[in-house]
């Protein structure tokens, strides 16, 4: 069973950027899939159509069955709250809310969740010590993790990661990877964009995009995981 296909998906932003153009790629229920590429190849696009942030200027998204290329906004926001998880490269926390209050925000703002719920999200992330200190307080790699939890508070189907370890040093980037693996491991699907053919590595499957076309899927990605660790970007 797919988790996800796009069909024909072509993106434009005004009359002459074309971010996507005629975009097929289907992701079955608990794979975990890389998308790779370099700056500005359509990355970001894709993981915002498909995450009901916007919708295609032309062809189908089916989630879980739905076409959300076709549905209202308040289809749209029903599907995000309740079946995808979406972490950024950027953290996006509320500066002045603590780690436990982010995360009993919920992401966007759909629900009040209980601080039962929240505390227990934080600590299933290793930061049951840390849930009263404010994001300025915490390194990036537990802001990271801060987002992580909030976005796993409604166990969502599907979750969309857009270079979440862009930001992070290599022991942190392993602390991420373990949570991926778990959530893999337990039969999540996952799309996570990244530069890095460690994170990539750990995929079932890899697809390239190159100036807003996928180039390239390969089953499994080519890269190794650590010990023969390459850390350098293959995009320099
Ligand atoms: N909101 C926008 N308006 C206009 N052009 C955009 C917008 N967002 C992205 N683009 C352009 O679309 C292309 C793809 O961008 P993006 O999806 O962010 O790529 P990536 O994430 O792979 O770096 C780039 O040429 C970018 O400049
Ligand atoms: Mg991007």
């Amino acid at each position: 069973m797919n988790m996800l296909e796009l069909k024909g998906v072509s993106v434009l932003y005004g009359s002459d950027v074309q971010a996507l153009y005629n975009v097929n790629l289907e992701v079955k229920a608990g794979q975990w899939l890389a998308i790779m590429g370099p700056s500005g190849s359509g990355k970001t696009t894709m993981m915002n159509i498909i995450g009901c942030m916007a919708k295609p200027t032309s062809g189908s998204v089916i989630l879980d069955g739905q076409d959300t290329s076709k549905g209202s906004e308040a289809d749209l926001t029903a599907v995000r709250r309740d079946k995808i998880g979406l972490i950024f490269q950027q953290f996006h926390l509320v500066s002045y809310l603590t780690a436990l209050e982010n995360v009993m925000l919920a992401q966007y703002y759909h629900s009040m969740v209980g601080e039962a719920e929240a505390f227990a999200a934080l600590e299933r992330v290793g930061l049951g010590a840390r849930v009263h200190h404010l994001p300025s307080q915490l390194s990036g790699g537990e802001q990271q993790r801060v987002c992580i939890a909030r976005a796993l508070i409604n166990y969502p189907k599907l979750i969309l990661a857009d270079e979440p370890t862009g930001n992070l040093d290599e022991t942190n980037e392993d602390l991420v990877m373990d949570i991926f693996k778990h959530l893999h491991s337990t039969g999540s699907t996952l799309v996570v964009v990244t530069h890095s053919p460690e994170v990539a590595s750990y995929a079932d499957r890899m697809a390239v995009l190159e100036h807003g076309r996928v180039v390239e899927v390969t089953d499994p990605p080519p890269f190794e995981h650590k010990g023969s660790r390459r850390r350098r970007s293959i995009y320099g």
